[in-house]
């Protein structure tokens, strides 16, 4: 399953242990090296458990606060018996967690901010290689986009799915059944007994969302990269084969080390193309949009929202998931698991690209099967012919839009209605429910001041609540719009990440209640059906909000963040260039 003894290269490189960056710290002439060799005696260790051998920093956002990663602590031992078994001198590092369930405003907020963290660490430590742990959403992005800046050689541990949830007789998805039964609550079909059942059922153990939501998609696109070993992304998280993938990740990192394969050399425009076609096909996340264009933006590589939708017009959804399916992330990996997955993709793959594990990604497939084509599709009986998600452009998102279409209900993919516009998040809880709003199934919900900066942070707001008297006709889905962004495991004719967002003056603060809205996903476009005079009539009359902060890290994030489009990472982050080694001897 997890099988790392690649053929070595033809010729291979090998590092000398004297050629180690960590060398600097503990092996040369001086006061400094032999103060660290003191420090490393006072932490217990022998001269010969940790000289001349590469030093692997183990980066782990376990938590007490973080339930996806709550078994990431126990897996850190199994990452440091394989670094052992190698040869190699692992040192566990504690990073912080970004847990999507309880960090206010929204995780996104501190995504950068955990890439700085990583990047740092890395950087300032005597590090020879990584291994990265986490899974919870945007802990997969912050990590890679760290370690592709400090560029070492690099192992990504996923935190894997957790079991499936039950209720009753019913098998329960992460987040989608929250929002499905919180609505039947709404709508009166089931009560406080019911809830606190669901409550104890909805998470069953340790690991990250179970659906295909926004980790499972982004853990899927870290091995597509090929900074995984084979097959780890779909490893149940409390599965003993979680155990054995750390240890298999240890022993390669070090490997890595002596071979001097950076992360550089995995991460290419080949590799990235991959996983956007990985991501939609399997139906993914929409917030794999944001994540790869950023992370591609530390590889050096220009991913933009036309290369999404390219690719999404080659690639058919062949993995039968929920939120768009009826799968989760355990009959995945039974089915045959991501390695299964990427050989139904085959050839539409760069097949011939390095990965952590092996020469070329061929390889890494080589052998692997589908053994359940109900849960992986074969190519001529997809699920969808075109992939999950597509890029729209028009008046409205003059630097585009995307729309989840495959978890949309048909009808709405081509509709024209009259706009009813909440100017924040609070005043749209407090009045979605008015019978004075007059919202109509035929209404266009929209939701503004909820993008990166204006959310702050691009909360998932973005799947608007259906009004109570519509719930209660049986009215399931409407088209909304926003610049927010949506959780992974959320459904709907949702448009999301509209750029620039209303904060900044985007056209989205322009709209009025009662203006027609248009969105045909078929054409790829939203208009708002104002004639430009009277937009430009209503932009002379538009005042920008107040600052969100006047200080600290949010202060740094409003002078830094940049839009949806392009990725949401920092300026100063994004931009092109080389830092100097620290070590000053
Ligand atoms: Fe952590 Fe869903 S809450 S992955
Ligand atoms: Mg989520």
């Amino acid at each position: 399953e997890t099988s790392v003894t690649p053929e070595p290269p033809a010729t291979p490189r090998r590092k000398k242990p004297e050629e180690l960056r960590s060398h600097q710290w503990y092996g040369t002439e001086g006061l400094r090296s032999f103060s660290h060799r003191a420090r490393t005696r006072q932490l217990g260790y022998l001269p010969e458990e940790h000289l001349g051998k590469p030093v692997i920093a183990i980066l782990n956002t376990w938590s007490d606060i973080n339930p996806c990663h709550a078994h990431l602590r126990d897996r850190a031992q199994a990452v440091k018996r394989g670094v052992w078994q190698a040869g190699g001198f692992p040192l566990e590092f504690p990073v912080s967690t970004l847990s999507e369930t309880f960090q206010k405003p929204t995780p996104m907020l501190y995504r950068n901010l955990l890439a700085m963290e990583t990047e740092e660490l890395l950087r300032s430590y005597p590090v020879d290689g990584a291994v990265l742990m986490g899974g919870c959403d945007k802990s997969t992005p912050a990590l890679l986009m760290g370690a592709a800046t400090a560029d070492l050689p690099t192992v990504f541990v996923p935190a894997g799915p957790m079991l499936p949830g039950h209720w009753r007789d019913e098998v329960l998805g992460s987040g989608t059944d929250m929002w499905k039964y919180w609505d039947d609550k709404r709508a009166g079909l089931i009560g406080d007994c019911e809830m606190s059942e669901l409550e104890s059922g909805l998470a069953r153990s340790p690991g990250h969302c179970m659906t295909m939501g926004t980790a499972s998609t982004l853990t899927a696109a870290a091995e597509t990269l090929g900074v995984t070993v084979p097959g780890a992304s779909s490893i149940p998280a409390v599965d003993s084969g979680h155990d054995r993938m750390a240890a298999a990740s240890g022993l390669r990192v070090v490997e890595l080390v002596w071979q001097d394969l950076k992360l550089s050399e995995i991460l290419t425009r080949e590799a990235y193309e991959d996983a956007v076609a990985t991501v939609l096909a399997l139906g993914g996340s929409t917030n794999a949009v944001i994540h790869l264009i950023a992370m591609a933006g530390r590889s050096g590589v220009r991913l933009t929202l036309d290369d999404f939708d390219r690719i999404a017009r080659t690639v058919p959804v062949l993995a039968d998931l929920r939120p768009g399916g009826r799968y989760l992330m355990e009959d995945f990996y039974f089915a045959g698991g991501l390695p299964g997955f990427l050989a139904r993709l085959g050839d539409t793959l760069h097949l011939d690209r390095p990965t952590v594990a092996h020469a070329s990604l061929r390889e890494q497939l080589d052998g692997a099967l589908v053994h359940n084509p109900e849960v992986i599709r074969t190519l001529d009986n997809p699920l969808a012919s075109e992939g999950g998600v597509a890029v729209l452009r028009g008046n409205l998102c003059p630097d585009g839009a995307v729309i989840k279409h495959i978890a949309c209900e048909r009808h709405l993919l081509r509709h024209t209605g009259p706009a009813v516009v909440f100017d924040d998040y609070k005043s749209m809880q407090a009045t979605i429910n008015d019978p004075a709003l007059g919202i109509t199934e035929d209404s266009v919900l929209v939701l503004r001041n909820a993008g990166p900066l204006g959310g702050p942070g691009m909360p998932e707001y973005g799947m608007l609540p259906i009004p109570d008297h519509l719930l209660k006709k049986g009215v399931r889905d409407m088209v909304r719009i926003s610049d927010a962004r949506m959780s992974g495991t959320s459904y709907g004719a949702c448009v999301l990440h509209i750029a620039p967002e209303s904060y900044v003056g985007g056209p989205l603060a322009l709209v009025r209640t009662g203006d027609l809205i248009t969105l045909d996903v078929e054409a790829r476009t939203l208009r708002l059906e104002v004639d430009d005079a009277e937009l430009e009539r209503r932009r002379a009359a538009w005042t920008p909000p107040p600052p969100r902060y006047t200080r600290g890290y949010g202060a740094l994030y409003q002078e830094q963040m940049t839009q949806a489009d392009t990725g949401c990472d920092f300026r100063f982050l994004a931009a092109p260039g080389a830092d100097p080694e620290p070590y000053a001897g």
